[in-house]
C-alpha cells in the first residue's frame, strides 16, 4: 500500500471515528456513572462486612434501634420472661391463700350455724362493697384468681319470703346482680330491706300470675304461699300460682335461654307409703283435698318444668323441699315449728294436733339454700330431695321448744287437720352422692337463732303495740 492509499484510508477511518466519537463520549459518561456506583455499593458493603465483623455491643451504639425492641431483646436474651412470669405465679398464688377479705372463702353462715346470728347481724347493716364484693362465694368453693366466675343475673321470685330472702342474701353475698320478683302476698320488704341501695339488687312488685320479661342467666322459683294457711286462704289463687306463675317463668328461661330452678315440696309424697322418701316414689296424693291446691300445683309444676326440659331444651333443676326453719318466718303461719316457738314466746301452750306422734324432719334454712344453690349450679336436674333426715314426732319437738324456750310450756292437744301426712322423712342419697350436699345444721343448734329472730318480732310488735295504744288514749 502506497503513501497516497494509506493517507485516504486513514481519512475515510477517520471520518468514521468522528461520526461515533460523541457516541462513545456517552458511553464514556455511563461507565464512569456505573463505576461511581459500583464503588460506592463496594463501598457499603465493605463497610456492612466491618459492621458484622465488629463485637455486638459497638452494634448497639452505632446503630440505633427502637427502644422497645431492645427491651424484648433484653428480655429474651436474659430470660428475664421466665422471671416475670414467675413472679406473677408466686404473687397469684399469695393472693389466692392470704386474700384480705376472704372473699374465696365460702360464707361462714352456711357452713358453722355458730356464725348464723353475726351473718344475720351482717344482713341487717347496709350492705358495703367489702362485704359484698364481687365472686366472694360459690355453692362450689374457692375460685382460682385469674378465673374470676362470671356475675349471673339472677331473679328470685318469692324473693321476700323467708327462703328467698336467705337465698338472697347469699346470691348478693358472693356478687351476682339478684333481681327480686315478690307480690308480698305472705313476703315482706323487711326481709330484703338491708338490700336497699346496693347496686346489684332489685325488688319488683310483681304477681307471677302475670308474665313479665327480664334478662336473666338463673332463675330460682319460689313464688308461692308454702304454709298451709296461706294456702287455704286463697286455694285458687294458690294453684293458679303454682300453675300460671310456673308457665310464665318458664316461659321467661325460654325466651332468655336462663337457666331455671323449681322449689317444689316433699308434698308432692301426699301421705306417702313408702319411708323414708326416695325421688322414685310417685307419692300418695288426694287431688280433690283441702291441701290439693298446693300438693297437686307443685306435682303440675314439676310436670311442666320437665316439659319444658325435655321439649324446648331448656335447662331445669327441681328441688323437694322437706320442712325448713329458721330467722324470717312468718309468725303464725301455722306451720309447725313456726307455732311452737310463738307459742312458747307469748307463754300459751303448744297445740299439738291428732296424737303428736306423725314425725316431721326439719332443716334449718342455710342449709337448704346451699343445697339450692349446688343444685342450681351442678349439672343435673333432678328431682332431688332437699331435707334434714333426723325425724322427730310433733312430741318429741314440743319437747325440743320446751328445752330451748320454757320447760314450763304446756301442751295441748287439738282434732288432726285434713290430709295431714303421718310420715315426713327424706332419703338424701342423691342429693348427697350428685350434689356432695347433707345438711349440717342440727335443730338443737338451729333452733336458738330462730328464737332470738322470734324473741325480736313477737316482743318488739308488742312494745311498738303498747307505744300505739298508749299514745292514742
Ligand atoms: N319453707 C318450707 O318449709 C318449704 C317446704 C317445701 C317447699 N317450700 C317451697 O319453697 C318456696 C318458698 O317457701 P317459703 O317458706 O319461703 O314461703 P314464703 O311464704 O315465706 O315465701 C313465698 C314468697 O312468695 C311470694 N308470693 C306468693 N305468691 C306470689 C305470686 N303470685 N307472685 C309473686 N310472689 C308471690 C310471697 O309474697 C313470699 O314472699 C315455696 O315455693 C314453697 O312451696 C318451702
Amino acid at each position: 500500500m502506497n503513501v497516497a492509499e494509506r493517507g485516504l484510508i486513514e481519512k475515510r477511518w477517520s471520518k468514521v471515528i468522528s461520526l461515533f466519537t460523541p457516541r462513545i463520549q456517552i458511553h464514556s459518561d455511563h461507565f464512569s456513572l456505573f463505576s461511581s456506583i459500583a464503588n460506592s455499593l463496594e463501598k457499603k458493603m465493605a463497610s456492612r462486612r466491618q459492621e458484622t465483623e465488629q463485637p455486638e455491643a459497638q452494634a448497639y451504639y452505632q446503630k440505633p434501634t427502637k427502644p422497645w425492641f431492645v427491651a424484648i431483646l433484653y428480655i429474651l436474651r436474659e430470660q428475664r420472661l421466665v422471671c416475670v412470669l414467675i413472679g406473677i405465679a408466686i404473687a397469684s398464688l399469695g393472693f389466692t391463700l392470704f386474700s384480705p377479705s376472704g372473699s374465696t372463702q365460702p360464707i361462714p353462715y352456711y357452713s358453722d350455724p355458730i356464725s348464723v346470728g353475726s351473718s344475720l347481724a351482717l344482713a341487717q347493716r347496709k350492705p358495703s362493697s367489702i362485704e359484698y364484693g364481687m365472686g366472694s362465694a360459690s355453692a362450689g368453693g374457692r375460685i382460682p384468681l385469674g378465673l374470676k366466675r362470671k356475675v349471673l343475673r339472677v331473679v328470685v321470685t318469692g324473693g321476700a319470703g323467708f327462703v328467698g330472702s336467705h337465698l338472697v342474701d347469699r346470691l348478693i353475698a358472693r356478687g351476682d346482680k339478684v333481681m327480686v320478683v315478690d307480690n308480698f302476698f305472705t313476703g315482706s320488704k323487711d326481709n330484703v330491706m338491708h338490700h336497699f341501695g346496693n347496686p346489684n339488687f332489685e325488688l319488683i312488685r310483681h304477681d307471677v300470675v302475670e308474665p313479665i320479661l327480664l334478662e336473666v342467666d338463673h332463675i330460682y322459683h319460689l313464688a308461692c304461699p308454702a304454709s298451709p294457711v296461706h294456702c287455704k286462704f286463697n286455694p285458687v289463687k294458690t294453684i293458679k300460682t303454682n300453675v300460671l306463675g310456673t308457665l310464665n317463668m318458664l316461659g321467661l328461661a325460654k325466651r332468655v335461654g336462663a337457666r331455671f330452678l323449681l322449689t317444689s315440696t316433699s308434698e308432692v309424697y301426699g301421705d306417702p307409703l313408702q319411708h323414708p322418701q326416695v325421688e322414685t316414689y310417685w307419692g300418695n296424693v288426694n287431688p280433690i283435698g283441702v291441701r290439693s291446691c298446693y300438693d297437686e300445683g307443685k306435682r303440675t309444676a314439676e310436670t311442666l318444668a320437665m316439659d319444658y326440659h325435655r321439649g324446648a331444651n331448656i335447662e331445669v333443676r327441681i328441688a323437694r323441699i322437706f320442712n325448713t326453719y329458721g330467722p324470717r318466718m312468718c309468725i303464725d303461719d301455722g306451720r309447725v315449728v313456726s307455732n311452737f316457738v310463738a307459742q312458747a314466746l307469748r307463754k300459751e301452750p303448744l297445740t299439738v294436733y291428732g296424737d303428736g306422734k306423725q314425725t316431721r324432719s326439719f332443716q334449718f334454712v342455710s342449709d337448704l339454700v346451699e343445697g339450692l344453690m349446688r343444685l342450681m349450679e351442678g349439672e343435673h336436674v333432678g328431682p332431688f330431695n332437699l331435707g334434714n333426715p333426723g325425724e322427730f314426732t310433733m312430741l318429741e319437738l314440743a319437747k325440743v321448744i320446751q328445752e330451748t324456750i320454757d320447760p314450763n310450756a304446756k301442751i295441748e292437744f287439738r282434732p288432726n287437720t285434713e290430709d295431714d301426712p303421718h310420715k315426713r322423712k327424706p332419703d338424701i342419697t342423691k342429693a348427697k352422692e350428685l350434689l356432695g350436699w347433707e345438711p349440717k345444721v342440727s335443730l338443737r343448734q338451729g333452733l336458738p337463732f330462730m328464737v332470738k329472730d322470734f324473741r325480736q318480732r313477737v316482743f318488739g310488735d308488742q312494745k311498738q303495740e303498747e307505744t300505739t295504744t298508749t299514745s292514742s288514749s
